[in-house]
This record gives C-alpha cells, sequence and structure tokens, in this order.
C-alpha cells in the first residue's frame, strides 16, 4: 500500500518515508510504489525532477490534492487550487510581491521585528518554535490586515491563526479522505476548513469595507485585494477564462498566507537560530555583520540593508537546505503518455509523484558531507555550482513558493532584530531531532532554543 499506508500506520512525516526510500535504491532515477492504491513515483534524479516542475504545464502542475471550491471556500485558494483557476489567480496574486511591493511593505516588517524584540524581553515561557511560530502568526496578520498601534503580538487574528495551525485528528482524517476517497467529499459536502469559514471571510469583508472609505494607502495585503477587486473580473487572456474577486476568494488566499506561510517561516527562523546555537563562531560573525548594519544606518534598519546581508543570506541558505520546512513535494501527473527523460519512465495519468526534497538536500553526490553545516556552499562563487533542482526550499518552476520573497525578508527581519538583542543558545546540540507526523512538514519535536540577552542591550 505504499507511503499513505506507512504514514497512516507509523509514527514517521513523511519526508523520513520518502528519505528512506530514496537512499534504498541508490542507482535508480526513480523508485516506484503506491498511495493506497494510485500508483506513485519517488523521483531521485534531478533532470526528471525539472521535468516535473518546470517541464510541460499542463502535464504536471497538480498538487494531487482534490478540493470542491463550491462547498469549501477557504480551499479556494493559490496553494491548493489546480488547473486554470489555480494559473489565473495565481497571475493576480503574482505582483502582490513584486520588489517595489516589498519595500512599501517593510515597515510593517520592522515593526513586527521591533514588537518581538519586546516580545522576547517578557521572557515568554513557551518553547522557541511556538514562540518562533507567535511571531510569524502575528508578523502575516500584520502583512495582511495592516498594524496599528499596539504590538503585532497583541493581534486578535493571533488566536485564530494558531487555531488553524495546530495539529488537530479531525484535520488530518478529512486529509485523508481526500486522497483516498475524493468523491465523498463531495457527496457529503465535507469542509477541510469549515471551522475557520464564518471568521476569516468575516475578517476580511471587514477590513475590505473599512479600507473602502480610507483615502490612505497601507500596501498591506488587505490594500492589495482592494486593489484587484476595482479592477473588477479576472480574466486569462489565453483561455478566456473568467473568475470574480470576491470577497470569498480574497479571504482564501488571505488564510492561506497564514497556513501556507507561518509554519515554513517559523522553522526556517527556528532552524537557522538552532544551526547558530550549535555554532558560537558562525552566530558571532552574524552579530558582527547585523551590528555593523544597525551601525550604518543609525540603527534604522532599512529594507536595502536586509536585502543585502550577504552573510546571514548564506547561514540561512546552508540551514534551509540541512533543514528544508517542506522536506517533500507532491505532483499529480494529469495525462496519459508523459514520458520522464532519465530513464525513459513512462508515467500514467493519475500517479502521484514525490519530489524527496530532504532526501535530495542530504544526498552527497549534491552536497560533500551533507550533515555538516557550511554556510560557505551558499557564497556568491560557491552557489553558482548548485543545481537549482538540488536546493528546493521554496521548490521550484510553475508552482514555486509565491511568498518566497517575501518569507526570506521576513524570516531575515525577524532574525537580524532578534540577534541585535540576543544570543541564543542550546541544551540540544547533540540530540537526534524527532520530528512531527506530518504531510509535508518537517516540524521539530525534541530540542529547544534560550535566548539570553547580549550584553549590549
Ligand atoms: C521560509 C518560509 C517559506 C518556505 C520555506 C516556503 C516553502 C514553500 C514550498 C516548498 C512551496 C511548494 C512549492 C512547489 O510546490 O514547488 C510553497 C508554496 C507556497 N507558498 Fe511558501 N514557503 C514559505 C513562506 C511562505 C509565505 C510567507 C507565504 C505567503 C505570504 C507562502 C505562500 C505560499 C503559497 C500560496 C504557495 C503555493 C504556490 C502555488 O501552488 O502556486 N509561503 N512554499
Amino acid at each position: 500500500m505504499g507511503i499513505a499506508c506507512d504514514f497512516l500506520l507509523q509514527n514517521r512525516a513523511v519526508f523520513e518515508l520518502t528519505h528512506e526510500i530514496y537512499n534504498k535504491y541508490p542507482d535508480a532515477p526513480a523508485v516506484g510504489t503506491f498511495a493506497f492504491a494510485t500508483p506513485a513515483l519517488v523521483l531521485r534524479d534531478l533532470k526528471n525532477i525539472e521535468e516535473v516542475m518546470t517541464g510541460d504545464f499542463n502535464t504536471f502542475n497538480d498538487r494531487g490534492f482534490n478540493i470542491n471550491p463550491k462547498v469549501d471556500r477557504l480551499a479556494d485558494n493559490v496553494l491548493l487550487m489546480n488547473g486554470i483557476r489555480w494559473k489565473l489567480t495565481r497571475q493576480k496574486m503574482t505582483p502582490l510581491f513584486t520588489s517595489s511591493k516589498l519595500r512599501n511593505m517593510y515597515y510593517i516588517m520592522d515593526k513586527s521585528g521591533k514588537d518581538f524584540v519586546e516580545y522576547l524581553r517578557t521572557e515568554p515561557k513557551e518553547q522557541a518554535f511556538d514562540i518562533l511560530t507567535t511571531f510569524c502568526s502575528a508578523a502575516i496578520g500584520a502583512s495582511v490586515f495592516g498594524i496599528h498601534t499596539q504590538s503585532i503580538m497583541d493581534s486578535p487574528f493571533l488566536k485564530m491563526a494558531r487555531k488553524a495551525l495546530e495539529p488537530s485528528p479531525t484535520l488530518t482524517l478529512r486529509f485523508t479522505l481526500n486522497d483516498m476517497f475524493p468523491k465523498l467529499l463531495e457527496i457529503f459536502k465535507l469542509k477541510i476548513f469549515g471551522d475557520f469559514e464564518e471568521f476569516f471571510i468575516g475578517a476580511i469583508k471587514n477590513v475590505l469595507r473599512v479600507r473602502e472609505q480610507q483615502a490612505t494607502r497601507t500596501h498591506d495585503f488587505a490594500d492589495l485585494c482592494m486593489g484587484l477587486q476595482q479592477k473588477g473580473t479576472m480574466r486569462d487572456p489565453e483561455t478566456g477564462y473568467e473568475m470574480e474577486p470576491t470577497d470569498e476568494l480574497m479571504a482564501a488566499q488571505a488564510f492561506f498566507f497564514f497556513i501556507a506561510g507561518v509554519e515554513p517561516s517559523a522553522t526556517a527562523m527556528f532552524f537557522a537560530l538552532f544551526e547558530m546555537a550549535k555554532h558560537p563562531d558562525i552566530q558571532s560573525r552574524v552579530h558582527e555583520e547585523i551590528d555593523q548594519v544597525f551601525d550604518e544606518c543609525d540603527g534604522k534598519l532599512t529594507f536595502e540593508a536586509v536585502t543585502n546581508m550577504k552573510y546571514l543570506d548564506m547561514v540561512l541558505d546552508e540551514s534551509m537546505r540541512m533543514h528544508p520546512a517542506i522536506g517533500n513535494l507532491l505532483r499529480r501527473c494529469m495525462r496519459d503518455g508523459a514520458v520522464l527523460p532519465v530513464g525513459n519512465i513512462k508515467v500514467d495519468k493519475g500517479t502521484l509523484i514525490h519530489l524527496p526534497i530532504y532526501a535530495i538536500h542530504h544526498d552527497p553526490r549534491h552536497y560533500p558531507e551533507p550533515e555538516k553545516f557550511i554556510p560557505e556552499r551558499f557564497s556568491q562563487e560557491n552557489k553558482k555550482n548548485i543545481n537549482n533542482y538540488a536546493f528546493l526550499p521554496f521548490g521550484e518552476g510553475h508552482r514555486i513558493c509565491i511568498g518566497m520573497r517575501f518569507a526570506r525578508l521576513q524570516v531575515k527581519t525577524g532574525l537580524v532584530h532578534a540577534l541585535r538583542h540576543f544570543t541564543v543558545e542550546t541544551r540540544d546540540a547533540g540530540t537526534n531531532i524527532k520530528f512531527g507526523k506530518l504531510p509535508a512538514q518537517m516540524r521539530p519535536t525534541n530540542i529547544d532554543l534560550q535566548f539570553v540577552l547580549r550584553a549590549s542591550s
């Protein structure tokens, strides 16, 4: 019964299962398996991976997840949509993440970073991963719904965002049913995210109605949604397919910025800090870079200053290589007769394709001594030699993370503010890391960090 069955019956994350399969067949370009009764492939060869992620759009664009947008309104989002509906929504959402939009939005991220430092000063009692999840929920909340004078950590959206992110057995069951019996969801009109509909659709409607009355631009996501609504019907020029930018459609995208954005951002921050705690020499170099930038900006961090922090970028990249937030991705083949070039592998319609990111990032063919933390792998000079498809923390190709640049900026801003005032330490440097039983994410469960105020703070 393959990966899906092992996932249900064993206490392991999917990325651990695909990593095991990947290592068992070191000479194969791909390994055949099943997801219950559906044929599945675990890809090992980078050319085949490129074909799936970036090749013919109509063959492999599907995430392998069934949704019923008429019933499950929050599932109608750019992460879970497929086909033409996804293509049009993605086209309309992409301009929200340009450099100039991010620069305009930077003031929100900077305030989030400062509020985070104040929060850390209160010595919160939760585990570091939870502290970082709280920060990322609050910071994404601020970028979606805007900021006010109070701390982002007091946002009314925080409670709901945290609830939406909690691992819940009912949610796992609904996801599994979706995989095994998609028709069942349709017949019984079951919703995957029904619990959050009222709150999120209500919240976005309120924010949009208030904004319509305001003269000043706020440059947050709600502001950008309003711009889309003012332009009216969305239309795909190639096919003529049309969609209305309704409040519900905007709410589904906003909801998914939380679902898709918070946990990966928290994971990226957590592991970057964890590796710095394990390697104090590397942390010192990052501290030096941050202190220098703060001095140059006279204490006021700018968008350009954060964007240009080269050593922090190297540390973040190496950390996302060793600990990608999403350890395994899925695609579904949408037509019969598809062929993967290496090994001439014929792929039938409906076949699920696993892209084992964690396994690729730990393959010594791509990274010598893969278990060693070496930020220099990502220096300007060295990173030119890394194949695009061997470094996939944000995915690649048609469905690459839409929030990638936003996420990098937000993660770096949070790290820079925190490390300006704190040093991170860990008592778990030698611990064998354990992960939550999750379909894509890599959530560590048995390691922690301590934030210690720096002498200069
Ligand atoms: C460090 C933080 C993040 C990481 C590591 C990450 C990683 C990923 C990955 C691996 C994918 C799948 C790409 C693929 O299938 O090829 C993805 C998709 C996506 N991410 Fe992110 N992400 C992060 C932050 C964010 C943020 C902050 C947002 C929202 C503002 C976001 C929104 C999305 C969306 C909407 C998709 C679906 C794109 C599509 O299917 O067209 N992500 N992300």
